[in-house]
């Protein structure tokens, strides 16, 4: 009988997710948030008109805040910076300081970054990929809804050009090395993934500011398509 009910929940939650890992952490769910200041779809298409500027592509997953999206955004004008949030509550507030600084290159995404990755982008289009201090999911349970696994780092390489750059950052030791053995099985022995030296671009952002004050060591995995 237990069988047949494990059985059942695992057909009905493929169902539910149209036959593919499930990979968010779904806030709009589980913080039950409505918000209607912004519009989904017309956030979508926005971002698909600026593609058509052909301009150099850099994308976050996961932008919290939005602090990182200002700073690099600031620094490179010459780029179209696309960036995803499930979190209405970060897409408000990053729509506030784009207002606050005037910004015209950032194009920002409501919802889940994997569904919208693949529908928006072409592949061997963007020239980098910023990760920072996604949800670590620590229980053993959980751990399939990271955004980082074997499916997602096939999808952010495809999508980057050639040189094109994937920027991963996290706290958890754990997340790091699996993170590093995912890439790694990616590029086989074509090249070696190390842990960068350097935190590359990637400028302070509010989770990095909670890490820093645990004293936990900050992984950046900087590599190269
Ligand atoms: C721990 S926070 C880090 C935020 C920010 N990068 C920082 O460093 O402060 C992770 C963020 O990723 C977002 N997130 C998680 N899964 C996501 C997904 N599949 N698509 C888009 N955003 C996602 C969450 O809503 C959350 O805001």
């Amino acid at each position: 009988m237990d069988l047949l009910r494990h059985l059942w929940k695992g057909i009905f939650s493929l169902i539910r997710n149209n036959l593919k890992p499930k990979f968010y952490s779904n806030h709009r769910t589980r913080n039950r948030i409505r918000n209607d200041s912004f519009n989904e779809k017309e956030l979508f298409s926005q971002a698909q008109e600026a593609l058509k500027q052909r301009r150099k592509i850099f994308l976050e997953v996961g932008f919290g805040d939005g602090k990182s999206v200002i700073d690099i955004a600031n620094k490179n004008p010459g780029v179209s910076f696309f960036c995803i949030e499930t979190y209405s509550k970060g897409v408000n507030l990053l729509t506030e300081r784009i207002q606050d600084e005037k910004l015209n290159n950032i194009f920002m995404l409501y919802g889940d970054a994997i569904e919208i990755i693949e529908k928006l982008f072409n592949n061997k289009t963007i020239d980098k990929i910023y990760v920072f201090f996604p949800d670590t999911w620590p229980k053993r349970k959980h751990k399939k809804r990271r955004i980082i696994n074997t499916y997602t780092v096939n999808l952010f390489f495809m999508k980057l050009k050639k040189n094109g750059v994937f920027h991963f950052t996290t706290d958890n030791i754990n997340y790091a090395y699996e993170a590093r053995t995912l890439i790694s099985n990616y590029f086989s022995t074509k090249k070696k993934v190390s842990f960068s030296h350097n935190r590359g671009d990637r400028p302070i952002t509010k989770y990095e500011k909670k890490a820093l004050i645990k004293k936990n060591i900050i992984y950046d995995l900087i590599i190269s398509n």
